[in-house]
């Protein structure tokens, strides 16, 4: 079906009790990957490119891969850009087709934050493209963002930043990293539940790979509707693309590696999806 927005996906999240994955991808392997498991599992899905991906790979081709695959599935499927940092990318990616767009201004003061989002709601919202924010700072280090050591969302400072900018989600940093986690990470799950009393619209939680499926089936519980995963599809597409050149040294079909990479890339999604309970609600 045509690519569609994360709004009623989201919504019907929040009213359902599960989250929908959204999964990184940098080539048209991952894209294939995550959207045939998404319509093995009958499942609404988010893929989602980074503002280094973009820069990589440019928003025309990236938006006609995922176009393409969403095309083939009868499932739902979202193109997001994630992490946009700066009011001109996001733009860009508006008018390039994609369906739902992070605006990341956790690094600047709350107002400048506030006002940026506030930019990008009004700019996106003749379009009815749904728009994300993050509050807080999500710590580690992926791409280009930099979340440093991170600080936790206010509740307070959270409902009046959606109230105000009017955004359809918001990211909220409640101890998740970026990247592979340096031991085990410590969630305050308590202030994502006094986030969730205080704000309506769907919570967002970054930093998905190397979470427990504990903590990620407590945090859906207490209100997050949408779990971002990056790094462990990068590391399955690595090590199967990886396995196949040292088995087989004489390899020069692309082809062949590749194929590896997305079928290690679907067993990872597979697991994100069905720990996110989406399966089965496209
Ligand atoms: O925005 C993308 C993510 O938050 C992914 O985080 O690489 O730790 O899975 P991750
Ligand atoms: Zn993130």
């Amino acid at each position: 079906m045509p690519l569609v927005t994360t709004e009623r996906m989201l919504m019907n999240a929040q009213k359902g009790g599960y989250a929908v994955g959204a999964f990184n991808v940098e080539n048209l392997e991952m894209v294939q990957a995550v959207v045939e498991v998404a319509e093995e599992l009958e499942s609404p899905v988010i893929l989602q490119t980074s503002a280094k991906t973009v820069k990589y790979a440019r928003f025309p081709y990236l938006y006609a891969l995922v176009k393409a695959a969403a095309d083939s599935v009868s499932v739902p499927v979202a193109l997001h850009l994630d992490h946009g940092n700066s009011f001109e990318l996001a733009m860009q990616a508006l008018r390039a087709g994609y369906t739902s767009i992070m605006i990341d201004g956790s690094h600047e003061s709350f107002e400048k934050n506030l006002e940026l989002s506030k930019k990008v709601v009004e700019a996106c919202a003749p379009s009815r493209v749904p728009v994300e924010a993050e509050l807080g700072k999500v710590g580690g280090k992926e791409d280009d963002i930099d979340g440093g050591k991170g600080g936790l969302t206010d509740p307070l400072e959270a409902k009046e930043f959606v109230e105000r900018t009017q955004v359809s989600s918001l990211a909220v940093a409640i101890g998740t990293a970026h990247g592979v986690y340096k031991g085990e990470p410590k969630l305050d799950l308590d202030l994502l539940s006094r986030i969730r009393e205080l704000v309506e619209v769907p919570l967002v939680l970054h930093g998905g790979s190397g979470l427990a499926e504990e903590t990620i089936k407590e945090c859906i519980k207490r209100g997050i509707c949408k779990v971002n995963y990056a790094t462990e599809l990068r590391i399955a597409f690595t090590e199967g693309v990886k396995q196949v050149l040292s088995e087989k040294t004489n390899i020069i079909d692309p082809k062949i590696f590749s194929a590896v990479g997305r079928e290690k890339v679907k067993q990872i999604v597979l697991e994100k999806i069905q720990i996110c309970g989406s399966a089965g609600n496209a």
